[in-house]
């Protein structure tokens, strides 16, 4: 079994160490926050993942698995196999920020004293690959074997997503590295597409692109059935089973957040402008998106004209279930614009707690707690919680004109006007009966 290094303890990173651990290999994690290692070397996870303390556990236990950070230097921390699985978050201009990227490859470059293979699982843009080998490996003091393999994890869904992944992409001009890589994922039951490096870094773009492409063409989809009075969940049934579609990804909504969607698609906007070429589809994505989160707020301005004083309940703070993670989410671009139409909001999520609301908001630690009182309430997260809530007690709780306002599509509707609910969604004919 190769010796495995992964560099980053975040949503990536530490799911790969994890994983790799579990597939019998030994991992060394490396980060450079202390208190993260810390944490780890107690069996706490930083991050809120379905099953991945149990794997922490059991790595640590099994002595496949430890933290360190690389302040003593790296020397010792290099791993036959060393996975870059460090953020690259979105800049200003909406290019990736390759700080983290560039400061790991260069340490690992000038530290090496052996050869090994360093593998990008940290989404890069197309072309950095091949420009972290010019200006650090060929300078490298050991030969170091680049591999691009992107990653395709869901949140909430990462370990399953691990190791029941639809493609291994492996980027590589290293026949050698190459092999080496198969033989570490030798356990996972998956076609690898083997190609160079920019195109594996193409690869993640595109597909990230395309179901972010998916998800606000069902919006627009679902807009239009407001216009017309056409049902979008029988639409993208009966869209959906045409195998050439899929019918995954076509539930409407308020549109995608997350640390993937929103910062990919701009990044790729970037590098296609950079490169010359105007992505004109992919811009009219990006804008879909960025308007159907503001939804609720037309909708419930146009039912409430005057919000003064009105309490207006937020659920749902993450950008999906089953995640802590708050970033680009939906709610946190409606609080600011309730709490402009002087709404007094009250947001609450079942797990992410840790989050700065936007000042002026509230959170509350229940959804009863958030409903009391409330004029209206927007579930901006399709958390289980919400989706078998008691609408009769909903109703008792909220004033008038109590508004429930589906923002995920999720709620079953008649439940919720039978609660004498006004009940107001995304692309449902009649949802949008104003107050
Ligand atoms: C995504 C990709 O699925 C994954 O392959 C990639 O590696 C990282 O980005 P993630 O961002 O964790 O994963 O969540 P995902 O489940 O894909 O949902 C992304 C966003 O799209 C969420 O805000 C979700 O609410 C939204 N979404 C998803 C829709 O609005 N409609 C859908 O039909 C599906």
């Amino acid at each position: 079994m190769a010796s495995v290094t992964v560099v980053g303890t975040g949503y990536v990173g530490l799911v790969t160490g994890v994983c790799l651990a579990r597939s019998g290999h030994t991992v060394t994690c490396v980060d450079i926050d202390p208190r993260k290692v810390e944490m780890l070397r107690s069996g706490t996870s930083p991050i809120y993942e379905p099953g991945i303390e149990e794997l922490l556990a059991d790595g640590m236990a099994a002595g496949r698995l430890r933290f360190e950070t690389p302040e003593g230097g790296w020397r010792g921390l290099i791993g036959d196999v060393t996975f870059v699985a460090v953020g690259t978050p979105m800049a200003a201009n909406g290019s990736a920020d390759l700080t983290a990227v560039r400061a790991v490859v260069e340490a690992l470059a000038r530290e090496a004293d052996r050869p090994f293979v360093l593998v990008m699982k940290s989404t890069v843009p197309p072309g950095t690959g091949q420009a972290l080998k010019q200006r650090f490996l060929s300078q490298a003091a050991a030969p170091i074997a680049y591999v691009s393999n992107p990653e395709f994890l869901r949140e909430g869904h990462a370990v399953h997503d691990w190791f029941h992944t639809d493609r291994i992409v492996l980027g590589s001009d290293d026949t050698a590295a190459l092999q080496t890589m198969r033989e570490l994922y030798a356990d996972i039951d998956a076609p690898i597409v083997t190609t160079d490096v920019t195109s594996a870094e193409t690869i993640k773009y595109a597909s990230n692109a395309f179901l972010s492409t998916k998800i606000s063409f069902i919006n627009e989809m679902a807009n239009l059935c407001d216009c017309i009075g056409a049902d979008i969940d029988a639409v993208a049934e009966g869209l959906g089973l045409d195998s050439r579609i899929g019918s995954q990804f076509l539930k409407a909504g308020i549109g995608y957040g997350g640390s993937c969607f929103p910062k990919d698609t701009r990044a790729l906007d970037f590098i296609s402008t950079m490169n010359g070429y105007q992505f004109t589809l992919l811009k009219s994505v990006i804008e879909v998106n960025n308007r159907q989160r503001l939804l609720p707020v037309v909708h419930l301005t146009r039912a409430m004209p005057d919000m003064h004083e009105r309490a207006i309940a937020v659920l749902g703070l993450s950008f999906k279930p089953d995640t802590d993670d708050v970033r680009e989410s939906p709610a946190l671009d409606i609080i600011p614009l309730l709490l402009e139409e002087g709404a007094d909001v009250r947001a609450y999520d079942p797990v992410a707690a840790r989050v700065a609301l936007p000042a002026g908001s509230r959170r509350v630690e229940s959804v009863w707690e958030a409903l009391r009182g409330a004029s209206a309430a927007v579930v901006a997260t399709d958390w289980r919680e919400f989706v078998e809530l008691d609408w009769r007690r909903v109703r008792e709780q909220m004033a008038d004109p109590a508004i429930v306002f589906d923002g995920r599509n999720c709620l079953d509707r008649t439940a919720v006007e039978d609660a004498g609910l006004v009940y107001m969604a995304v692309g449902r004919p009649g949802a949008h009966r104003e107050g």
